[in-house]
Protein backbone atom coordinates (compact mmCIF):
# COMPACT_ATOMS: atom_id res chain seq x y z
CA UNK A 1 0.00 0.00 0.00
CA UNK A 2 2.59 2.62 1.12
CA UNK A 3 4.90 1.53 -1.78
CA UNK A 4 2.28 2.62 -3.86
CA UNK A 5 1.33 5.90 -2.33
CA UNK A 6 4.35 6.79 -1.43
CA UNK A 7 5.42 7.84 -4.63
CA UNK A 8 2.02 9.73 -5.09
CA UNK A 9 2.86 11.63 -2.28
CA UNK A 10 6.02 12.54 -3.25
CA UNK A 11 4.97 13.66 -6.75
CA UNK A 12 2.56 15.60 -5.20
CA UNK A 13 4.80 17.48 -2.93
CA UNK A 14 7.37 18.38 -5.56
CA UNK A 15 4.39 19.92 -7.87
CA UNK A 16 3.45 21.89 -4.54
CA UNK A 17 7.17 22.95 -3.76
CA UNK A 18 7.43 24.41 -7.43
CA UNK A 19 4.37 26.06 -7.26
CA UNK A 20 4.55 27.67 -3.87
CA UNK A 21 8.34 28.79 -5.13
CA UNK A 22 6.87 30.83 -7.83
CA UNK A 23 5.24 33.58 -5.01
CA UNK A 24 6.53 35.62 -1.69
CA UNK A 25 6.08 32.67 0.93
CA UNK A 26 5.34 34.17 4.34
CA UNK A 27 8.34 35.49 6.47
CA UNK A 28 6.63 34.25 9.55
CA UNK A 29 4.90 31.25 10.07
CA UNK A 30 2.75 30.26 13.30
CA UNK A 31 1.11 27.20 13.99
CA UNK A 32 -1.08 25.64 16.72
CA UNK A 33 -0.09 22.08 16.70
CA UNK A 34 -3.12 20.81 17.80
CA UNK A 35 -4.32 17.44 17.63
CA UNK A 36 -1.94 14.78 19.32
CA UNK A 37 -4.52 13.36 21.51
CA UNK A 38 -7.74 12.89 19.32
CA UNK A 39 -4.61 10.93 16.84
CA UNK A 40 -3.47 9.11 19.37
CA UNK A 41 -7.20 8.17 20.64
CA UNK A 42 -8.56 7.13 16.99
CA UNK A 43 -5.77 4.71 17.40
CA UNK A 44 -6.55 3.14 20.48
CA UNK A 45 -3.31 4.42 22.02
CA UNK A 46 -2.48 7.32 24.69
CA UNK A 47 -2.49 10.90 24.43
CA UNK A 48 1.12 10.74 25.21
CA UNK A 49 2.03 8.30 22.60
CA UNK A 50 -0.28 11.12 20.60
CA UNK A 51 2.32 14.09 22.02
CA UNK A 52 5.34 11.60 20.61
CA UNK A 53 4.43 11.44 17.51
CA UNK A 54 3.65 15.04 17.20
CA UNK A 55 7.29 16.28 18.62
CA UNK A 56 8.43 13.90 15.91
CA UNK A 57 6.76 15.81 13.23
CA UNK A 58 8.13 19.00 14.17
CA UNK A 59 11.98 18.18 12.36
CA UNK A 60 10.32 17.81 8.84
CA UNK A 61 7.93 21.09 8.97
CA UNK A 62 11.26 23.32 10.37
CA UNK A 63 13.13 21.67 7.45
CA UNK A 64 10.51 22.43 4.66
CA UNK A 65 10.08 26.00 5.82
CA UNK A 66 13.87 26.89 6.02
CA UNK A 67 14.36 25.23 2.64
CA UNK A 68 11.39 27.11 1.10
CA UNK A 69 12.65 30.38 2.88
CA UNK A 70 10.63 31.19 5.99
CA UNK A 71 12.14 32.83 8.25
CA UNK A 72 10.65 32.49 11.43
CA UNK A 73 8.07 29.33 12.94
CA UNK A 74 6.63 29.60 16.18
CA UNK A 75 4.91 26.63 17.41
CA UNK A 76 2.61 26.35 20.00
CA UNK A 77 3.43 23.58 22.68
CA UNK A 78 2.14 24.55 25.43
CA UNK A 79 -0.70 27.23 26.21
CA UNK A 80 -0.82 28.91 29.99
CA UNK A 81 -4.07 26.78 29.96
CA UNK A 82 -2.86 23.85 29.55
CA UNK A 83 -1.50 23.35 33.19
CA UNK A 84 -5.30 22.29 33.66
CA UNK A 85 -4.58 18.92 32.20
CA UNK A 86 -4.62 16.05 34.18
CA UNK A 87 -0.51 16.20 36.18
CA UNK A 88 0.68 12.75 34.56
CA UNK A 89 0.01 14.77 30.69
CA UNK A 90 1.83 17.70 31.53
CA UNK A 91 4.77 16.29 33.37
CA UNK A 92 5.03 14.00 30.54
CA UNK A 93 5.17 17.23 27.84
CA UNK A 94 7.38 18.99 30.19
CA UNK A 95 9.73 15.78 30.33
CA UNK A 96 9.48 15.92 26.45
CA UNK A 97 9.95 19.20 25.60
CA UNK A 98 12.97 18.82 27.11
CA UNK A 99 14.20 16.03 25.24
CA UNK A 100 13.60 17.61 22.31
CA UNK A 101 15.68 21.19 23.05
CA UNK A 102 18.24 18.64 23.96
CA UNK A 103 18.21 16.40 21.66
CA UNK A 104 17.80 18.77 18.40
CA UNK A 105 20.37 21.58 19.52
CA UNK A 106 22.94 19.79 17.55
CA UNK A 107 20.72 19.51 14.46
CA UNK A 108 19.17 22.67 14.43
CA UNK A 109 22.65 24.32 15.17
CA UNK A 110 23.87 22.16 12.32
CA UNK A 111 20.97 23.62 10.04
CA UNK A 112 22.64 27.10 10.72
CA UNK A 113 18.64 28.05 13.08
CA UNK A 114 18.29 30.05 15.72
CA UNK A 115 16.66 28.83 18.95
CA UNK A 116 14.21 31.26 21.03
CA UNK A 117 11.63 29.70 24.11
CA UNK A 118 8.52 31.78 24.07
CA UNK A 119 6.02 32.36 27.12
CA UNK A 120 6.03 33.17 31.05
CA UNK A 121 9.37 31.58 32.34
CA UNK A 122 7.94 31.54 36.04
CA UNK A 123 6.13 28.38 36.26
CA UNK A 124 8.69 26.21 34.08
CA UNK A 125 11.66 23.83 35.41
CA UNK A 126 14.82 25.76 35.50
CA UNK A 127 16.00 22.28 33.75
CA UNK A 128 13.63 23.35 30.23
CA UNK A 129 14.67 27.11 30.86
CA UNK A 130 18.79 26.23 31.18
CA UNK A 131 18.42 23.74 28.34
CA UNK A 132 16.63 26.67 26.32
CA UNK A 133 19.47 29.10 26.96
CA UNK A 134 22.18 26.99 25.77
CA UNK A 135 20.61 26.75 22.68
CA UNK A 136 19.74 30.18 22.10
CA UNK A 137 23.14 31.02 23.43
CA UNK A 138 24.97 28.54 21.07
CA UNK A 139 22.44 29.55 17.79
CA UNK A 140 22.46 33.23 18.38
CA UNK A 141 24.69 33.77 15.33
CA UNK A 142 23.51 31.48 12.91
CA UNK A 143 21.36 33.19 9.78
CA UNK A 144 18.85 30.55 9.10
CA UNK A 145 15.41 30.16 10.19
CA UNK A 146 14.29 30.83 13.95
CA UNK A 147 12.75 28.68 15.67
CA UNK A 148 10.19 30.24 18.35
CA UNK A 149 8.94 27.54 20.81
CA UNK A 150 5.94 28.72 22.47
CA UNK A 151 5.93 26.64 26.14
CA UNK A 152 3.95 28.55 29.08
CA UNK A 153 2.70 30.93 26.75
CA UNK A 154 -0.72 32.89 26.68
CA UNK A 155 -1.86 36.17 24.59
CA UNK A 156 -3.07 37.68 27.34
CA UNK A 157 -0.06 36.54 29.59
CA UNK A 158 2.18 38.34 26.81
CA UNK A 159 -0.16 41.25 26.90
CA UNK A 160 -0.44 41.91 30.56
CA UNK A 161 3.66 41.09 31.28
CA UNK A 162 4.04 43.93 28.14
CA UNK A 163 1.95 46.37 30.41
CA UNK A 164 3.69 45.58 33.55
CA UNK A 165 7.11 46.31 31.98
CA UNK A 166 5.23 50.13 30.50
CA UNK A 167 4.54 50.68 34.34
CA UNK A 168 7.61 49.60 35.45
CA UNK A 169 9.51 52.00 32.83
CA UNK A 170 7.44 54.73 33.93
CA UNK A 171 5.67 55.75 30.72
CA UNK A 172 3.38 58.56 30.72
CA UNK A 173 -0.02 57.94 29.16
CA UNK A 174 0.82 59.91 25.80
CA UNK A 175 3.92 57.67 25.12
CA UNK A 176 2.00 54.43 25.62
CA UNK A 177 1.43 53.53 21.71
CA UNK A 178 1.09 50.57 19.50
CA UNK A 179 4.98 50.69 19.32
CA UNK A 180 5.64 51.09 23.05
CA UNK A 181 3.58 47.97 24.24
CA UNK A 182 4.95 45.91 20.50
CA UNK A 183 8.61 46.84 22.03
CA UNK A 184 8.07 44.80 25.88
CA UNK A 185 6.44 41.73 23.93
CA UNK A 186 8.58 38.47 24.45
CA UNK A 187 10.47 39.11 21.27
CA UNK A 188 10.13 42.77 20.41
CA UNK A 189 12.13 41.67 16.67
CA UNK A 190 10.20 39.33 15.79
CA UNK A 191 7.90 40.20 12.97
CA UNK A 192 4.23 39.63 13.45
CA UNK A 193 2.79 36.72 12.13
CA UNK A 194 1.81 35.87 7.80
CA UNK A 195 0.42 33.32 8.29
CA UNK A 196 -1.07 31.13 11.14
CA UNK A 197 -1.72 27.22 10.71
CA UNK A 198 -4.24 25.34 12.96
CA UNK A 199 -4.28 21.61 12.91
CA UNK A 200 -7.04 19.45 13.65
CA UNK A 201 -10.11 21.62 12.65
CA UNK A 202 -10.71 23.83 15.61
CA UNK A 203 -12.29 27.52 14.82
CA UNK A 204 -10.31 29.23 17.47
CA UNK A 205 -7.13 30.76 18.18
CA UNK A 206 -6.66 29.57 21.89
CA UNK A 207 -4.76 32.67 23.31
CA UNK A 208 -1.72 32.03 20.74
CA UNK A 209 -0.28 35.33 19.87
CA UNK A 210 -3.13 37.70 20.55
CA UNK A 211 -1.03 41.03 20.23
CA UNK A 212 0.89 39.58 16.97
CA UNK A 213 -2.66 37.99 15.06
CA UNK A 214 -3.90 41.35 14.41
CA UNK A 215 -3.25 40.93 10.59
CA UNK A 216 -2.42 37.41 9.99
CA UNK A 217 -3.97 35.01 7.54
CA UNK A 218 -5.12 32.20 9.34
CA UNK A 219 -5.45 28.80 7.15
CA UNK A 220 -7.23 25.31 9.35
CA UNK A 221 -7.07 21.80 8.56
CA UNK A 222 -8.76 19.01 9.84
CA UNK A 223 -5.29 17.01 9.50
CA UNK A 224 -4.00 16.15 13.06
CA UNK A 225 -0.64 17.08 13.85
CA UNK A 226 0.79 13.94 14.16
CA UNK A 227 -0.20 13.66 10.32
CA UNK A 228 0.75 17.12 9.37
CA UNK A 229 3.86 16.65 6.45
CA UNK A 230 5.75 19.04 4.03
CA UNK A 231 2.42 18.92 1.52
CA UNK A 232 0.31 19.76 4.26
CA UNK A 233 2.30 22.68 4.99
CA UNK A 234 2.91 23.59 1.30
CA UNK A 235 -0.98 23.47 0.87
CA UNK A 236 -1.11 25.83 3.51
CA UNK A 237 1.37 28.41 2.15
CA UNK A 238 -0.39 27.98 -1.13
CA UNK A 239 -3.27 29.32 0.07
CA UNK A 240 -1.77 31.76 1.96
CA UNK A 241 -0.54 33.11 -1.25
CA UNK A 242 -4.27 32.82 -3.07
CA UNK A 243 -5.14 35.71 -0.17
CA UNK A 244 -5.19 39.25 -0.73
CA UNK A 245 -4.20 40.70 2.55
CA UNK A 246 -5.42 44.27 2.29
CA UNK A 247 -4.77 45.85 5.70
CA UNK A 248 -7.65 47.82 5.55
CA UNK A 249 -7.28 49.28 2.31
CA UNK A 250 -9.37 48.23 -1.16
CA UNK A 251 -8.47 46.26 -3.79
CA UNK A 252 -7.43 49.35 -5.75
CA UNK A 253 -5.26 51.13 -3.82
CA UNK A 254 -2.78 47.64 -3.45
CA UNK A 255 -1.59 47.90 -6.97
CA UNK A 256 -1.12 44.03 -7.36
CA UNK A 257 -3.80 41.05 -7.54
CA UNK A 258 -1.14 38.95 -4.99
C1 LIG B 1 -1.99 19.65 21.06
O1 LIG B 1 -2.69 18.45 21.03
C2 LIG B 1 -0.81 19.60 21.99
C3 LIG B 1 -0.98 20.38 23.22
C4 LIG B 1 -1.95 21.20 23.50
C5 LIG B 1 0.06 20.20 24.22
P1 LIG B 1 -3.84 18.17 22.08
O2 LIG B 1 -3.27 17.45 23.24
O3 LIG B 1 -4.59 19.41 22.40
O4 LIG B 1 -4.75 17.19 21.23
P2 LIG B 1 -6.33 17.13 21.24
O5 LIG B 1 -6.83 18.50 20.90
O6 LIG B 1 -6.75 16.69 22.59
O7 LIG B 1 -6.66 16.15 20.16
C1 LIG C 1 -3.95 25.01 21.90
O1 LIG C 1 -4.47 23.74 21.91
C2 LIG C 1 -2.62 25.02 22.57
C3 LIG C 1 -1.56 24.29 21.89
C4 LIG C 1 -1.64 23.71 20.74
C5 LIG C 1 -0.33 24.25 22.61
P1 LIG C 1 -5.54 23.27 23.01
O2 LIG C 1 -5.93 21.91 22.65
O3 LIG C 1 -5.00 23.49 24.37
O4 LIG C 1 -6.71 24.31 22.76
P2 LIG C 1 -8.26 24.23 23.16
O5 LIG C 1 -8.32 23.91 24.61
O6 LIG C 1 -8.86 23.15 22.33
O7 LIG C 1 -8.81 25.57 22.80
MG1 LIG D 1 -6.23 20.28 21.60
Amino acid sequence: MTDTLFPERERLREELTAAVRAHPVPAHIGIIMDGNGRWAKQRGWSRIRGHQMGARRVDSIVRAADRLGVRYLTLYAFSVENWARPSFEVSALMRLFRTYIVRKRAALHAENARFRLLGRREGLAPEILEEARQSTELMKNNTGLTLNLCINYGGRAEIVDAVKKIVADGLRPEDVTEEAIARRLYAPDLPDPDLIIRTSGEMRISNFLLWECAYSELYVTDVMWPDFDEVELLRAIQSYQNRERRFGKISEQLGNRR
